[in-house]
């Protein structure tokens, strides 16, 4: 059993989502959806703290209640991209350059506690992981309207979170990234930007990320199978 931290960014507002309630709040199955993503994380032994990046802080504090006086749960402040959210949130763990961090976006409620528990043993064996699936479809680069070409889909894999590596990986890849003015929309893609090699952990399709209207629906489905709901 890997023990780990878990950053979890929840600052985002949803544009995708035509929402004005950001999706992390919007009900699933009764409870808002960052409820559902930190029930995944509180019911793990090995998961010893959790950090949420916020630009809602009162929300939050009013969601969690009780949650919080256990002493695991940290709340930090958001940033404008997710990357800067992600960053907050490291720098909230202090000490041990050894513990392994996990970031786990907070529209991702049906996450697999087992597979939460491979990336974080992957983490600690090889340095860095991703949790992703093999694309489905095959996936065309398209410019102006054209196809500019197709992939090949035997090696093309969609990330997806968690996402982890050692502390100290991780502070050196967002160091990096500042220096060299990289933008991603995902975490080991920083680590990747150092020449580091980063693991692939195979995933399931259904650890959707929430990000349209339908998704809900579709998550909700989900849960509902995995005897959550
Ligand atoms: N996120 C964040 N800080 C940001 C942007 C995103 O913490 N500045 C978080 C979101 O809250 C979400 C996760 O990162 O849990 C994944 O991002 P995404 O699905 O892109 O969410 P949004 O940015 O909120 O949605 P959209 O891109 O449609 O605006
Ligand atoms: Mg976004």
């Amino acid at each position: 059993m890997t023990a780990f931290t878990v950053c979890i960014p929840a600052a985002g507002s949803g544009t995708r989502m035509n929402s004005s309630t950001p999706k992390q709040y919007l009900p699933l199955l009764g409870r808002a959806v960052l409820l559902q993503t930190l029930d995944v994380f509180l019911g793990m032994k090995s998961c010893t703290r959790i950090v949420i990046a916020t630009d809602d802080e009162t929300t939050v504090h009013n969601l969690l209640g009780d949650m919080l006086s256990s002493g695991k749960i940290t709340i930090v402040r958001g940033g404008a991209r997710r990357q800067d959210s992600v960053e907050h949130a490291l720098a909230a763990i202090h000490g041990d350059d050894d513990t392994v961090v996990l970031v786990h976006d907070a529209a991702r409620p049906c996450v697999a506690v087992d597979d939460v528990r491979s990336v974080a043993e992957t983490a600690a064996l090889h340095g860095a992981a991703v949790l992703a699936v093999q694309a489905r479809d095959t996936l065309k680069e398209v410019h102006g309207g054209t196809v500019e070409r197709t992939l090949d889909r035997d090696v093309i894999w969609q990330a997806q979170t968690p996402q982890g590596a050692r502390a100290s990986l991780f502070r050196r890849a967002f160091v990096h990234a500042k220096e060299q003015g990289i933008t991603a929309t995902d975490d080991v893609s920083l680590i990747e930007a150092m020449g580091f090699p980063v693991h692939v952990v195979n995933g399931q399709h259904n650890n959707i990320k929430i990000t349209n209207p339908e998704d809900i629906a579709i998550a909700e489905t989900i849960l509902r199978l995995q005897g959550r709901g």
